[in-house]
């Protein structure tokens, strides 16, 4: 049985789709979204619609803002990049860092992104960190080792006092988009593989109150599945985030699932 101490949450990477307006729209079309009091809810779209998205979510919605992307620095000669103090002042809470599409489409290294997640954490963000093995490591079996790398080098120099805001997403890159999700036994067996290593790392204490979130073409039909799973609390979703049908249709089903178990 998962431990109450882990809050669920979906959240919604909106990756390089919607514009101001093209947000405005799509949060009001979900603005009666009603999530069970268990269940938090982030939505992540591009840098330069957080101002719109952050006008259009109401100081009573249950739905918190999100980045795709975070500098370590506070200002500076960094073109193209995003500074903390920045997405603060538009009311941003979270930030994902290390996706696969950062990682393979921008060469981004895990010392890199060990940079934006201590940066963003120093910052006060909670942040979703992403990991996960491509589908060649994981047929030639390094799926693990790749997990164990990519948690100990992003997280390395950061002190476990500064992890309360960790939220750690894996995304097998095989699922991401692809319509193929992992089964509920392959993430649970990654994602309980991770919670063995950041214990390994710091802490049982740490681990058990880290939430590991699975993303990888999750839809309403396959959340309950996923979310039955011990070591998974929650999702990552991409392309059914940007539906306005499927994200309500997400958000109702992971809401039932917590209303049976009352958390
Ligand atoms: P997907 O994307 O749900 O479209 O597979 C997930 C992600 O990349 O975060």
């Amino acid at each position: 049985m998962r431990p109450d101490l882990r809050p669920v949450c979906l959240a919604g990477n909106w990756k390089m789709n919607f514009g101001p307006s093209e947000t405005r729209e799509f949060l009001q079309k979900t603005a009666k979204i009603r999530p069970y009091s268990g269940l938090s809810l982030i939505v992540a779209p591009p840098a330069v619609s957080l101002s719109a998205a952050s006008q259009a979510l109401d100081s009573d919605s249950r739905v918190a803002l999100g980045a795709q992307n975070i500098h370590w620095e506070l200002a500076g000669a960094f073109t193209g990049e995003i500074a903390g103090p920045m997405l603060k002042e538009l009311g941003v809470t979270h930030v994902i860092v290390g996706h696969s599409e950062r990682r393979h489409i921008f060469l981004e290294d895990d010392a890199l992104v060990g940079r934006r997640l201590k940066g963003g954490l120093e910052q006060g963000f909670t942040m979703l960190f992403c990991i996960g093995e491509t589908l060649e490591e994981r047929e030639s079996g390094r799926t693990e080792a790749v997990l164990e790398r990519q948690i100990r080098q992003g997280l390395k120099g950061i002190e476990a006092g500064m992890l309360a805001r960790l939220v750690v997403a894996y995304e097998p890159v095989w699922a991401i988009g692809t319509g193929k999700t992992a089964t509920a036994a392959q993430a649970q067996s990654a994602q309980h593989f991770t919670r063995n290593l950041l214990a390994d790392a710091y802490n049982a204490r740490l681990a058990q109150s880290t939430p590991i979130l699975y993303g990888g073409s999750v839809k309403p039909d396959n959340i309950a599945s996923l979310l039955a799973e011990e070591d998974v609390d929650g999702a990552l979703v991409g392309g059914a985030s940007i539906n306005a049908a499927s994200w309500m249709a997400l958000v109702e089903e992971a809401s039932k699932v917590l209303e049976a178990r009352k958390v």
